[in-house]
């Protein structure tokens, strides 16, 4: 009986360990075309169709889709040199279709992490993978591959179209533009990610080499004999042993739907190569509004009914190529109105080479007009809806009858279905937060400093006093200055924000405006008044002279507030320690201590004690002293707003950029009527 049980015991432990050695075999590899069966973890708006397509998010924008394989893999991070312990292969097919030929985002990151819970990461430019405090901890263990169509100047992107390795910081390790090496043509070809269409991607990683090789290439082509990146890299420095891989992905102020259609994986030898036959099909494409002229080789007999029938289809597709939408109650805006056709040739077809950023709520280019060759600044913005469209544009030609040296000039806007084009005088020498926080360019001098200082101060005066209706700007920073050929500064333009789609964005349920520059009533009632301006002000003022950002988390408890820092500093009497050390010293002490303690008094809590613009002109152009300050700290700064949590609100949504300048964020109107 005994030996009956034993027997039993021992065939149920065989059954078992058996068992589990069949789940560890599936863990580190497996193959998929299409996902019906592969029972991945999903998150965020990540599905699968019914054919068993991966759709990882769709154009909803700010959204967020995570698949991971259930179990993790195993990595022994403690047989160093040994193949078998970290090395990997694995392959995938992926596209990514933008929601408008060429406007999409973000993009898909193939992601090797300890644990499938992203809890409190952000989409846009941060993958659905970390948040600004968790971005660049050793602590997460976090390999990330990303195929990226946004530049994103807080990682240093190269561009939008590039591929880079991340290791637990979206600041890549190395990144390249997204080319492919062809074996026919002996030279390496580049590949758009946000084209659409299929595309094959390889992911090796060799223990004993230590070596990580992406590489990229049209679905067409076989694996290239050249990896597009070749990183050395040793995982075994930040890998645990049991990771789960799979994909994240996020779309931003601009979305593309993004798919996986096949996924291969291995541990144990080169991942198996994808069946391309056996892949589910892509949704059928919607028609695309921009057709490519067609080349076409007309034989000679039929050449005449061809021609008139290609010059007929030609004045179509011509005719569809340069559409917009124009609507009766637009006609009086006739002077402001530029075509479509015109911004393209300025644009030269919205080339990729005249992009001058992306982020904000929409995207830059560069462009010259055709009749005049005047240098434009060409803003796409995408939207869905038509709500609020008319009294958007009401707002936008009024904006442009605004006129004032140290103001960005709107020249006028363009429509089309779902786009929204705003046209501006082109500043050549970008927005000021480039020129001031940067260490690769030359810093600014005390002279032009405080030159722009004068000149945004009267800008402000002018939109708060002068004009015929009181105009709030909501959200002065010095990403919003830009900077003419000579140097002036001009307050950048106003009101995209309550354009953009409120319904798709949960971040625009908080409170936009940028922190750090927010008055502490305007986070508590969400209004903005000419005072929530002043404030804002104040704290440019105290960037400049100390050439940092007013929140800056990798500093210092004490020095982290910037507002906080200054007072505390000039209580200690010691207020110039505060100044920017790129100065070396060469500015007028008067000037400097007068912008620092001006930058105080604009930063008090209660609304009613700061300036008004019209007094801070006075103080700067040297007209009138400043008053006696209380230095009572409890008075002045930020407080109170939890930082952390608005920060992320607004990082995510404004996708910082050298011309996001060319934005602002606004929830209701732009103009207070009634003054
Ligand atoms: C995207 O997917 C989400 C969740 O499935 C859905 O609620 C939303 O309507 C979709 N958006 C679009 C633009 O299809
Ligand atoms: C990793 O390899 C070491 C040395 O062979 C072994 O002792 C250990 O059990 C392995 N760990 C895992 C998780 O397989
Ligand atoms: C691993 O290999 C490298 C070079 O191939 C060698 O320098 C190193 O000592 C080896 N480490 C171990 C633990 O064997
Ligand atoms: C950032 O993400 C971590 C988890 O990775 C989470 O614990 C933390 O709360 C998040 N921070 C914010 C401000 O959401
Ligand atoms: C991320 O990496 C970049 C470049 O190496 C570095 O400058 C940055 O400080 C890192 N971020 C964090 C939070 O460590
Ligand atoms: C192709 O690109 C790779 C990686 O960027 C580079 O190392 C190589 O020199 C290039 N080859 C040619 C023929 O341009
Ligand atoms: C990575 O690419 C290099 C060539 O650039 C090649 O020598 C190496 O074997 C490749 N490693 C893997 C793991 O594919
Ligand atoms: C993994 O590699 C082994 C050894 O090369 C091979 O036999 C197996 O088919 C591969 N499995 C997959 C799913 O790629």
């Amino acid at each position: 009986m005994i030996a009956v049980f034993k027997l039993l015991h021992v065939l149920l432990c065989l059954f078992v360990s058996l068992k589990l050695l069949a789940l560890a075999q599936e863990e580190n590899q497996f193959i998929y075309h299409g996902f019906t069966e592969a029972n991945l973890l999903l998150n965020g708006i990540a599905k699968i169709h019914p054919n068993g397509l991966l759709e990882l998010t769709n154009t909803s924008k700010q959204q967020i889709g995570h698949a991971f394989f259930p179990f993790p893999s195993q990595f022994n991070t403690s047989l160093t040199n040994n193949s078998q312990s970290l090395s990997f292969s694995t392959q995938f097919v992926f596209a990514m279709v933008p929601e408008l030929p060429t406007l999409g985002g973000h993009g898909i990151a193939f992601t090797i992490s300890p644990s499938v819970n992203f809890i409190g990461a952000l989409g846009s430019q941060y993958f659905g993978i970390f948040n600004s405090t968790s971005n660049g901890l050793s602590s997460n263990h976090v390999l990330a591959v990303e195929l990226d169509t946004i530049r994103s100047p807080d990682f240093e992107d190269i561009n939008d179209n590039h591929v880079g390795i991340d290791v637990n910081n979206l600041t890549s390790i190395e990144s390249a533009p997204v080319t492919y090496f062809s074996d026919e043509e002996k030279e390496n070809k580049s590949l758009t990610l946000i084209s659409g269409n299929m595309m094959h991607a390889w992911i090796d990683y060799d223990e004993v080499e230590k070596l990580l090789n992406v590489t990229v290439a049209p679905i067409t082509s076989t694996k290239p004999t050249w990896p597009l990146l070749s990183t050395s890299l040793d995982l075994s420095s930040f890998m645990l042993d049991s990771m789960y891989v799979g994909f994240s992905s996020s779309t931003g102020a601009m979305a593309s739907s993004q798919y996986i259609l096949g996924w291969s994986f291995n541990k144990s030898g080169q991942a198996q190569s994808l069946d391309l036959s056996k892949l589910p099909p892509l949704p059928p494409k919607k028609k695309s509004r921009n057709k490519p002229y067609l080349r076409i080789v007309i034989p000679t007999i039929t050449a005449i009914i061809l021609l008139i029938s290609i010059s007929g289809a030609a004045y179509i597709i011509r005719r569809k190529k340069y559409e917009e939408l124009r609507e009766d109650w637009e006609q009086e805006y006739g002077p402001q109105r530029f075509s479509y056709k015109d911004l393209y040739k300025a644009t030269k077809g919205f080339k990729d080479t005249e992009l001058l950023g992306s982020g904000g709520f929409g995207v830059v280019y560069r462009g010259a007009l055709p009749a005049s060759n005047m240098q434009v600044a060409v803003k796409k913005v995408s939207h869905d809806s038509k709500q609020g469209v008319k009294e958007f544009v009401a707002e936008i030609v009024t904006m442009g009858r605004l006129r004032h040296r140290n103001l960005v000039q709107l020249l006028g806007y363009c429509r089309r279905k779902g786009e929204l084009l705003l046209v501006y005088d082109y500043m050549p020498n970008g927005s000021l937060d480039k020129l001031l926080f940067r260490n690769d360019t030359p810093s600014l001098n005390w002279f032009r400093r405080y030159q722009i200082l004068r000149g945004v101060a009267s800008a402000l005066l002018y939109l708060h006093e002068e004009w015929e209706q009181v105009v709030l700007h909501r959200d002065v920073k010095a990403s919003n200055i830009l900077l003419d050929a000579d140097f002036h500064g001009r307050l950048g333009d106003f009101g995209l924000a309550k354009f953009h789609d409120r319904g798709a964005n949960p971040h625009t349920t908080c409170v936009v405006g940028t922190v750090g520059y927010l008055a502490p009533e305007v986070t508590r009632t969400g209004r903005a008044t000419t005072s929530s301006d002043v404030f804002a002000f104040g704290t440019l003022m105290l960037e400049m002279a100390c050439g940092r950002k007013p929140i800056e988390s990798e500093q210092s408890p004490e020095k982290m507030i910037l507002v906080d820092w200054v007072l505390e500093s000039w209580k200690r009497g010691d207020i110039l320690g505060t100044c920017d050390p790129k100065l070396k010293g060469n500015y007028r002490v008067e000037e400097m201590e007068l912008v620092l303690k001006l930058g105080l008094l604009c930063s008090f809590s209660t609304p009613g004690a700061r300036p008004s613009m019209r007094q801070v002109v006075q103080y700067l152009d040297g007209n009138a002293s400043l008053p006696e300050m209380p230095l009572d700290g409890a008075s002045i700064g930020l407080m109170p707003v939890s930082h952390e949590a608005s920060r992320d609100c607004t990082l995510s949504f404004h996708g910082s950029n050298d011309y996001s300048a060319y934005s602002l964020s606004s929830t209701d109107s732009i103009l207070s009527y009634g003054r």
